[in-house]
């Protein structure tokens, strides 16, 4: 198994079969070879830095209803908002004063973020930060829109394809939702010059290790700058919220298979695996991650967009949470850095 390991090192890709038997065949001692690897892998191109990127979310507003999401529409629970623009701002210049130099700007997909809106609001920022990326990760939409937002002065585009299987992704989306349309969006952010970020949740209810490979298949494919995965949470008022988590450690082994198979890519730890294990961040940096993403929404804002159950930082400040991270960053001997983290 360690040759297998050896062998993706160097050719950076195995065969389906061969993806299949290191997902299937990894023990607790594999994981720990092959998160070194990919450790030292992270380490050529980016040493002991760990990008930050500041989340905000800016509505909870969804039209969709994917089965696993605790904003989807159906969900009546859910406290809706919309941040209005001075709002955005202030979470901006929250940020800029911790020295973030990438402000994502996150939502459900809302009608009434419109391009008009977006173009105005990415443009302010741009105005008042120049020296910072502006990363939006809104959903699916047309590709004039994402042309329009990216000559509005947007840098880059999460979008994460979720399982690139098709019967899989039918079984947690309702038909109204199609995978290749998703994919389609994906060829379109980048073909406009977005760096463009995709990724799977692991474990998902019904999701097999041959869906795993398929997800690492597609993402050869497609060859994103930034790879975010993060396992499956279970959300109450969901279709799912009887469903069991994903695993931690098949987490961790993604992240170093997608390492070893993208050295330069952009990989968070997620918030997801922060949630289910508690030194999540700093399993995932050693497994070859190397990206943060904390948040920097007002504790008000913050409890309101439960997309999972136990999400975690959800009840501290974002300076409460910006200062955690560092110090737990830095008890594992990386560093925040402030620089902005562009693909190299
Ligand atoms: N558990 C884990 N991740 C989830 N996401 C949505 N719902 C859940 C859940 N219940 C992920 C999706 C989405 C990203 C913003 O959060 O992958 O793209």
């Amino acid at each position: 198994m360690k040759q297998l390991v050896q062998r993706l090192s160097q050719n950076r890709h195995l065969e389906r079969s061969e993806y299949l038997r290191l997902l299937a065949g990894c023990d607790h001692e594999l994981l720990k070879y092959i998160n070194e690897c990919a450790r030292v892998v992270a380490m050529t191109y980016f040493g002991k830095a760990v990008y930050v990127r500041g989340l905000i979310e800016l509505t909870n507003y969804c039209r969709n209803n994917c089965y696993y999401c605790g904003i989807r529409k159906a969900n009546s629970n859910v406290a809706r908002y919309r941040l209005e623009k001075e709002q955005v701002l202030e979470c901006c210049r929250l940020g800029d004063s911790l020295r973030i130099r990438t402000f994502v700007l996150q939502g459900g997909e809302d009608s009434l973020l419109d391009d008009a809106f977006m173009q105005d609001l990415i443009k302010s920022i741009r105005r008042d930060y120049h020296h910072t990326a502006i990363t939006l990760s809104l959903g699916e939409r047309s590709k004039d829109s994402y042309q329009a937002l990216y000559k509005a002065g947007a840098n880059r585009y999460l979008l994460r394809h979720e399982t690139a299987n098709p019967q899989h992704y039918a079984s947690l989306h309702p038909a109204n939702m199609s995978p290749d349309n998703r994919k389609q969006c994906l060829r379109n952010l980048k073909q406009i010059g977005f760096q463009t970020g995709a990724g799977m949740m692991v474990g998902t209810p019904g999701q097999t290790l041959e869906h795993l490979v398929d997800d690492l298949l597609f993402l050869e494919e497609i060859k994103p700058h930034m790879i975010g995965l993060g396992p499956f949470i279970p959300q109450q008022d969901t279709p799912f919220a009887h469903e069991p988590s994903g695993s931690v450690e098949i987490t961790l082994l993604l992240i170093s298979i997608l390492r070893l198979m993208f050295p330069k890519a952009l990989i968070p730890a997620t918030t997801a695996l922060a949630t289910l294990a508690k030194d999540g961040y700093e399993r995932g940096i050693l497994a070859g991650a190397n990206v943060i993403m904390p948040n920097l929404l007002p504790i008000e804002y913050k409890t309101k967009y439960i997309i999972y159950d136990g999400k975690e930082a959800i009840h501290i400040t974002p300076q409460e949470q910006y200062k955690d991270l560092k110090r737990r960053i830095e008890s594992i001997r990386y560093y925040l850095s402030d620089s902005r983290g562009d693909y190299p």
